[in-house]
């Protein structure tokens, strides 16, 4: 299955009239009006700068946007996994003047149709969202999963020092330490283990591995896209698994000079298994990383909490955010 990014702009279907919107596929040179726009999102935790030039290159991607008078508004990005049953949606945003018009209406419905008229496989449209749904959305959407999200800043040089003064164990009650470290997957115990159902049937969350907000089922072709980024990949147990995690390389956020972005996706219910593997990532990566670090964590909501205190109390590190949530929706393309 594959998307072209290169298609002409002249080959994209018009905008229905009365929007007064042009639609384009984005380019490199798309870049700085995108920027611009999009300045204030996520409060500089905005992923699409990093993301961008990637984006564009992926082939099962198309990357949209909204002009105004020629002028850039907004953009969308879709993205076909699933074996090619699913369009997962990205990077929605609408210039902040436009915002409240129904622009991003307007734009999913003509993403959706563009990838429907090109893949008429495609049953399902998926996307994350973190801010709060309402009745209206579930309307159209239904939850597939959700995640408590934990955002927390520190200077790695400090959390690199406090981790070694606290020890291995730290925070885990001594009747519920694990008897050994969590192992390192490599690509084919990858495989192995999440395409093996039965195994993971108590640890994905409704059998959805959600990779730094990208929501993939199961499957071999997911699981080769997930193996083209750079994660680490960890799970207490290969043979009996309970909790399993998967963590960033530390990307750069625009935020500042030296500002950087983990994120650790955790799945599983065992809350000592959590944060041994919390832990051992956050070693792993503070290890060799000097600068200030944004780190997200994603759980199973009754984590949030425990984890929220530990990492406060006893870690020290500073926590961003109240609890929010990540919402995993779903609706058929028809
Ligand atoms: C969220 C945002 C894209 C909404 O844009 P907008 O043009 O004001 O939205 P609209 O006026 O079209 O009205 C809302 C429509 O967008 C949809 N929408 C709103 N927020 C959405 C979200 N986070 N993801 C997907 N769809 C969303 C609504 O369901 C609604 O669709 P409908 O017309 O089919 O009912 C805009 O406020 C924005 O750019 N915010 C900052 C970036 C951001 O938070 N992006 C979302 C996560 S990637």
């Amino acid at each position: 299955m594959k998307i072209e990014n290169t298609m002409p702009c002249s080959q994209l279907p018009e905008a229905p009239p009365q929007t007064g919107l042009q639609f384009t596929v984005a380019t490199e040179e798309d870049f700085d009006d995108i920027m611009a726009m999009s300045q204030d999102i996520y409060g500089g935790l905005d992923y699409l700068p990093t993301r961008y030039q990637a984006w564009l290159q992926d082939t099962n991607r198309i990357v949209i946007l909204a002009r105004k008078q020629g002028k850039v508004i907004a953009l969308e990005s879709t993205c076909i996994i699933d074996d090619g049953e699913t369009m997962l949606v990205e990077g929605l945003r609408v210039a902040p003047q436009e915002r409240g018009k129904g622009v991003a209406g307007v734009l999913l419905r003509f993403c959706s149709q563009l990838v429907k008229a090109k893949y008429p496989d495609v049953k399902f449209c998926r996307l994350t969202r973190d801010d709060p749904l309402g009745p209206k959305d579930f309307q159209k959407y239904r939850l597939i999963t959700k995640q408590g999200i934990l955002l927390v800043r520190f200077r790695a040089e400090d959390l690199k020092l406090r981790l070694a003064e606290l020890g291995p164990n730290v925070g885990i009650p001594e009747d519920r330490r694990p008897s050994c470290a969590p192992v390192h997957l490599d690509p084919s115990e990858v495989h192995q283990l999440f395409l093996n159902s039965d195994l993971m049937q108590e640890v994905l969350p409704n059998a959805t591995i959600v990779q730094d907000w990208q929501p993939f089922k199961p499957l071999s072709s997911n699981i080769a896209i997930l193996l083209k980024k750079d994660i680490d990949w960890l799970v207490d147990d290969p043979k009996s698994p309970t909790v399993t995690s998967l963590c960033t390389y530390p990307f750069r956020v625009p935020i500042g000079e030296d500002w950087y972005y983990l994120n650790i996706d955790v799945f599983g219910k065992d809350l000592s298994l959590a944060m041994q593997q919390f832990l051992s990532h956050l070693r792993r990566h503070t290890s060799t990383l000097k600068g200030n670090v944004m780190c997200q964590v994603f759980v199973d909501p009754p984590m949030w909490k425990p984890l929220a205190d530990f990492c406060r109390t006893t870690l020290g590190v500073e926590q961003v955010k109240e609890y929010t949530e990540q919402c995993v929706v779903e609706a058929d393309v028809v």
